[in-house]
């Protein structure tokens, strides 16, 4: 599979992204394995590691979706409070790692899990940020309703390099 969703844009339906009947919550370390097999199911690395330390650490929101009827973890993502620039990428709150299982796609959990995630981010800072690939349409347009706007390509951006070689930094405000 793809590490990116196929782009397919269509007319935004009324009512229907953003209000997925899933619920989210802060993750914990017994979630891990069910964060990993989403992401092997995404086609995606699995940073096993990283989810622990994310799990504990509250400059850090890891969040997971279970589905509506049962409590299966259907998506999951996170924050990465970004404090050390070693690049053109500012310090701050970035979302990252957003993945939702390709069969609960397209149904408004990605929106829920960035809804909540953003929330956090604003009662901590003004701003958020991401990075993101360029050719991740799907991506880019998934984060357009909270107001992201491009601030600059790079090679580099918070020591991620990107496939293809240039990543995108999205800036939003908050307030
Ligand atoms: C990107 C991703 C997280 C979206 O998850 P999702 O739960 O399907 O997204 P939602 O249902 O909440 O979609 C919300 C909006 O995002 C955009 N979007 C999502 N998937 C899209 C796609 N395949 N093509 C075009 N737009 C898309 C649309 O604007 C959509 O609204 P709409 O359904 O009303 O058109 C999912 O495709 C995924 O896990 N991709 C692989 C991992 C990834 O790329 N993560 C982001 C890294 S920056």
């Amino acid at each position: 599979m793809d590490q990116f969703a196929e782009y397919e844009p269509r007319e935004r339906r009324v009512g229907t992204a953003g209000d997925a009947a899933v619920a989210v919550r802060a993750a914990t370390t017994a979630d891990i394995d069910a964060i990993a097999r989403v992401q092997e199911a995404a086609g995606r690395l699995a940073h096993r590691d990283a989810w622990r330390r994310a799990v504990t650490n509250p400059e850090c929101c890891l969040l997971v979706a279970e589905a509506p009827t049962s409590t299966t973890v259907v998506g999951w993502a996170q924050t990465h409070h970004h404090t050390d620039p070693q690049d053109a990428a500012p310090a701050g709150h970035y979302l990252g790692g957003v993945t939702v299982e390709p069969a609960w796609r397209r149904g408004g959990v990605a929106v829920a899990l960035t809804e909540t995630r953003l929330r956090w981010v604003a009662d901590r800072a003004d701003e958020a940020f991401y990075v993101v690939n360029p050719t991740n349409r799907a991506s880019i347009d998934l984060h357009r309703r909270w107001g992201f706007e491009e601030v600059l390509r790079a090679e580099r951006l918070t020591g991620v390099e990107f496939t293809g070689g240039i990543g995108i930094l999205m800036r939003a405000a908050l307030r």
